[in-house]
């Protein structure tokens, strides 16, 4: 039996010594120490001993069992130190790779001129609001003083969606001046940037969609020097203390009087000519439109419940595009909305 225990202890601590995962050391305990194990076997065969021998075997047992348990320590701690190695080699992070580059997109170069011209109107007390670009009729045009059958409402300009042309893609943020004071009571100072459309073929300077900026001021001893000094202001802030403008007179059915403001094309610098040819971004007027305007017709004023004779008040419409153009000095608007990026990294 001795010689028994002494076999066991040889080849458990050999296999001990060779096994290399925890998973083969607990499979190895299991089979050494555990009740089915060899060494549990042995013992069962205690009792056939003599009372002499017993204690003698059992003390060899023991220490068969202490031996065992000391190697499977010693081993637990080797293997588990090269799990973790393995385990930290594996998740190491090379910092000296160099990473990928993230390219930065930016603002994308209207909304810049569209942010700046924002900034400019709150500085001055205006407050933004939003509407809707599906519309009424009665909104972009009734109310506005623009009664059926006027051209402006012509269904080949105009996107309707019903039949009896009641709704409709709004072709102006005008449509806005009748929201706002509908539900408010003036003093009024707003700005009304948005989505407008028209049915027109794309080319350099049209698009079927485009951008406006409607202004409306509605207060007590409201005048055209108010509106000129508010759109001079903004306007040499955008394109320069230098910038050169005028004011022309014009139609518009809710506004009375009416006018549009003009830049001094920038390409031309007034001519018309550049190298001899026609100015292709003025087509050759010296001047570049950018806005309509007025004083807020009466109509207007009192159809929405505002009372005329108490109050008046100035609107203005921009070309958001066209202030762009402008401002980046670009000459094709379709460069706007075609969204290269080789155009869009120059801004
Ligand atoms: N809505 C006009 C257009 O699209 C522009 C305009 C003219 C706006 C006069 C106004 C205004 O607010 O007073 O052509």
């Amino acid at each position: 039996m001795k010689q028994q225990l002494e076999t066991i202890r040889q080849q458990a601590l050999a296999a001990l010594d060779a096994a290399e995962t925890p998973a083969a050391l607990e499979e190895l305990r299991v089979k050494l120490l555990g009740k089915k194990g060899e060494l549990t076997a042995v013992l069962k065969q205690m009792g056939k001993l003599s009372p002499e021998e017993r204690p003698i075997m059992g003390q060899v047992a023991n220490a068969v069992r202490a031996d065992i348990e000391a190697k499977l320590e010693e081993r637990k701690t080797v293997i588990n130190a090269a799990v973790l190695e393995a385990k930290l080699a594996a998740e190491a992070i090379d910092v000296t790779i160099p990473g990928e580059a993230v390219t930065m997109g930016h603002e994308h170069p209207m909304n810049q001129v569209l942010q700046a011209i924002k900034d400019l109107f709150v500085g001055m007390g205006y407050t933004i609001v939003d509407g809707p670009e599906v519309e009424l009729s009665d909104y972009n045009f009734t109310k506005l003083n623009t009664e059926e059958g006027h051209p402006a409402r012509d269904r080949s300009d105009t996107f309707y969606f019903t039949d009896d042309d009641s709704v409709l893609l709004r072709t102006q943020t005008s449509s806005m001046q009748i929201r706002v004071m509908e539900n408010a009571k003036p003093p009024i100072c707003i700005l009304a940037p948005g989505r407008v459309y028209r049915k027109d073929e794309a080319d350099a300077t049209h698009s079927p969609m485009f951008h406006q900026i409607e202004g409306l001021v509605v207060a007590e001893n409201i005048t055209m020097g108010n509106l000129k000094s508010a759109l001079v202001t903004v306007m040499k802030q955008i394109y320069g203390q230098d910038a050169v403008m005028r004011f022309r007179p014009h139609h518009f059915p809710f506004t009375e009087p009416s006018c549009e403001m003009d830049m001094q094309c920038h390409k031309c610098h007034g001519t018309g000519e550049v190298d001899g040819a026609v100015c292709s971004t003025c087509h050759g007027e010296g001047w570049i439109e950018l806005l309509g305007a007025g004083m807020v017709h009466p109509k207007v004023l009192s159809g929405c419940g505002i009372d005329p004779e108490k109050y008046s008040g100035f609107a203005f419409g921009m070309g958001l595009e066209r202030m762009a153009m402008g401002r980046l000095k670009i000459t094709d608007l379709r460069l706007i909305f075609d969204n290269d990026v080789r155009f869009l990294n120059q801004f």
